[in-house]
């Protein structure tokens, strides 16, 4: 069976993928990097020992290195990703894949030239509640899907600099990637409103006025998804929630982040009623990990990976943090490479997905003026 070799960079919260690579069955060697080697080492002693490169240019000439997977600040993505496909390696890459649509455009490009695989790191698509839904969307149950949601609500405050004032759409995927992944299509035009006032050094450096950003994408099939996403100065409790209405079920996100799922069924209506009864169920989740080989089983169950304290997180039984999406993502990545074929997360769907935020912060920028998201 062919295995591939594997470099991990950026071991922030790069370092939950740590121990799901080491134990797949088909990643033959890892590799560690991070620019602070405190960080490698600290994560190569949680996983009971690992291979650290020296610098981000070793990995790209190393030879050995099949593919690369890039968990570094948001800044470098774009840049770091061109130049391990260029290198001749496969790149994942967490999210956003990059922060302009010319920076896409550089990644589509690099990614066909090489012939290698990208694929965007998005948890959203592997959660429990996404495969859920999924299956009410495939055996039926939705109906036609009506109307889409997504949420993201998170206080940045205190976070590395390059987060301080960032345009929130410019990170919505967590609350767009959902959306487009249900709607079977993709996001084509955007109205979007800024909203809020927050503090004068939060504005500087992107010249982002707005704490929170709110967006109406319209899709290629006519459906449409509203997201909402927060970063700075605004009380709510942290939440990346999928909401989805179908004109016989829905879908909608608990009020926090892990509480369970409402699932509200409209029957018909009794003659001579008006309207339709509902029932509404609050309803848990089941575990997704069939599709995973073993060994990743139990990555798909416990806490969030706290990169503070990773042997804490190794003894909490973490790395299956966003809700058991890490190993599947894995996973897919891995298998994508071996097979030869497409990652489920291309640059086409990572690409629309991303652009669909950056172009929702250009709309919020023209008081809500459409704009249309190209197509990669
Ligand atoms: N749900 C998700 O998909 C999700 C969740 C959290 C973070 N993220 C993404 O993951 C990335 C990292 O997030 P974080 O919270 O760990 O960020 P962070 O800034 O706290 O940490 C990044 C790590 O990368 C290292 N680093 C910086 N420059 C580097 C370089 N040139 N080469 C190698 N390593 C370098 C830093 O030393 C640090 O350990 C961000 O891009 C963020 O958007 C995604």
């Amino acid at each position: 069976m062919k295995k591939i070799n594997i470099a991990l960079v950026g071991l922030g919260f790069g370092g939950a993928f740590a121990p799901i690579y080491k134990e797949h069955p088909d990643v033959g060697k890892l590799i560690l990097y991070d620019a602070d080697p405190n960080v490698s080492k600290r994560t190569a002693e949680y996983i009971g020992g690992s291979d650290i490169a020296d610098s981000f240019e070793a990995i790209l000439d190393d030879k050995s290195v099949d593919a690369v997977h890039l968990v570094t600040p948001i800044p470098l993505h774009a840049d770091q990703t061109v130049a391990v496909l260029e290198s001749g390696k496969h790149c994942a890459c967490t999210v956003p894949m990059a922060t302009s649509l010319d920076d896409i455009r550089r990644i589509v490009k690099a990614r066909r030239m090489s012939g290698k695989n990208y694929m965007m790191m998005e948890t959203t698509l592997y959660t429990y509640q996404y495969f859920y839904v999924k299956n009410m969307l495939k055996e039926g149950k939705l109906g036609r899907i009506q109307f889409l949601r997504g949420t993201h609500y998170q206080d940045m405050a205190q976070w590395p600099d390059y987060w301080m004032g960032l345009p929130p759409m410019w990170y919505g995927t967590h609350a767009i990637a959902p959306m487009i992944g249900l709607s079977g299509s993709r996001i084509c035009r955007v109205n979007c409103f800024g909203s809020g006032t927050m503090a004068d050094r939060l504005v500087q450096r992107y010249g982002n006025p707005y704490p929170i950003e709110s967006a109406l994408f319209e899709f290629e099939n006519g459906l449409k998804g509203e997201a909402t996403r927060s970063l700075f100065e605004t009380a709510r409790m942290y939440q990346e929630g999928m909401f989805v209405y179908g004109s016989e079920m829905s879908f909608e996100w608990g009020f926090g982040d892990g509480d369970d799922p409402y699932i509200t069924k409209l029957y018909p209506p009794e003659p001579g009623a008006r309207g339709g009864r509902t029932e509404t169920k609050v309803t848990q989740m089941p575990n997704f990990y069939n599709d995973l080989p073993k060994e990743l089983w139990h990555f798909t169950v416990g806490g969030n990976y706290d990169p503070l304290n990773p042997q804490e997180s190794l003894k909490r039984g973490a790395g299956a943090g966003h809700h058991g999406s890490h190993a599947h993502l894995v996973h897919e990545f891995v298998r994508s490479c071996i097979e030869e074929r497409k990652p489920a997360i291309d640059e086409h769907l990572g690409g629309n997905i991303t652009a669909a935020g950056i172009c929702a912060h250009e709309s919020a920028m023209k008081n809500g003026e459409a704009v249309i998201v190209p197509k990669f």
